[in-house]
């Protein structure tokens, strides 16, 4: 399954699929500094929480081969550090982002007694180990969530956790695609995920190519169906978790969240551990990045509303409370999480 790169280092470029063209083109961009994974970091080209992680690791590896081999130890790393701050603007909610950002400076941290050209070498395999566990993680998520998704049942899930958001399986869509493989009868609803529409353009597509049945709806018909009995459980990804178990994802989970409570439909999230961020304790803490409003405004560059202001949260967040678990390569979560998430955190720090 996953007939198509997320993102791909080849032969000293990063090579990602254009996100913004997708389901309508299939086109590859290709990147060789760091200023340009960040533009496409930020303008949507490459998304998704480990997917961020994962380009912002390459664009710390692209950024170290334009450095001389020649350069001093301490010249280098005062280099990486502004190539770090400056692909770590680009996004602020998904913490893998930040995770793939600390990763890579530790090794140059561990590396002092090495020439740079060895460490530029380093870095390039670092990242693209950051990719091959990722995999290796959205598998485990995979099947230690499969458990979950009841044979002949309907799974909603909101926005793009699949393979486009991460090395490939994805996290909630790799839990989906688990338990299609093990010969359960599901089908999945996506939510249309207004304004950027990850699940109309990107959920449909990647569920549609593995064959896997799949529903389109607006994001505002969630909690008639339910209340209809027609969606078994809800699971999404997350951006970031805290360290009490709120989690900050996509625009609308929240909603679906309460909704699922209201309707006591157990309500799932799929995340590897790089997401939980120990360091911030609830999700009061987390900074919602807010994008241009022109996306609520606008569609395909056409003005839908009057001319008015718009207001753009890209993320929200979902209480611990309305969380039944939380899906990670190492197992599954349950309440209270400061718990149960807490020995991750201690083995994390
Ligand atoms: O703005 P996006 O498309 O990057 O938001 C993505 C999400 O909210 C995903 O649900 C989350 O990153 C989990 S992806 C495995």
């Amino acid at each position: 399954m996953n007939s198509f790169k997320t993102i791909e280092w080849q032969n000293n470029k990063v090579l990602m699929i254009d996100q913004r063209k997708l389901p309508g083109k299939e086109v590859y961009i290709e990147c060789t500094t760091f200023e340009e994974i960040a533009e496409c970091i930020r303008d949507l080209v490459i998304r998704g929480a480990p997917a961020i992680g994962i380009a912002s690791a390459m664009g710390m590896a692209l950024g170290a081969m334009s450095i001389s081999d020649d350069c001093s130890y301490e010249d280098f790393t005062k280099r990486m550090k502004t190539i770090s701050e400056h692909l770590a603007l680009t996004r602020p909610t998904a913490v893998n982002l930040f995770w793939a950002i600390d990763r890579m400076n530790r090794l140059i941290s561990e590396c002092r007694d090495r020439e740079v050209k060895e460490i530029k070498n380093l870095l390039k395999t670092e990242a693209i180990n950051i990719q091959k566990e990722d995999l290796i993680t959205c598998i485990r998520i995979g099947e230690n969530g499969a458990e979950l998704i009841k044979d002949n049942s309907v799974v909603l899930t909101h926005c793009n956790a699949g393979g486009l958001a991460t090395a490939g399986h994805g996290t909630a869509l790799g839990v989906i695609r688990s338990a299609f493989l093990q010969g359960k009868n599901i089908s999945v609803i996506s939510s249309e995920t207004r304004p950027v529409l990850q699940g109309a353009r990107l959920t449909t597509w990647e569920l549609e190519r593995d064959g896997i049945p799949v529903r389109l709806i607006t994001d505002s018909m969630a909690g008639h169906l339910m209340s209809r009995g027609m969606v078994d459980s809800v699971l999404v990804g997350a951006d970031r978790v805290a360290s009490n178990g709120d989690i900050a994802n996509k625009i609308g989970t929240y909603s679906l969240s309460i909704l699922a409570k209201h309707h006591n439909i157990p309500f799932y999230v799929a995340a590897p551990t790089s997401t939980i961020d120990g360091k911030c304790l609830s999700g009061e803490k987390i900074i919602i990045e807010q994008r241009n409003p022109e996306e609520v405004t606008h569609m395909d560059g056409k003005q839908i509303s009057a001319q008015v202001n718009a207001i753009n949260p890209a993320f929200d967040i979902t209480p611990a409370d309305n969380i039944e678990c939380l899906i990670t390569e190492v197992g599954l979560f349950k309440k209270p999480y400061e718990k149960s998430l807490s020995g991750i955190i201690k083995k994390n720090q």
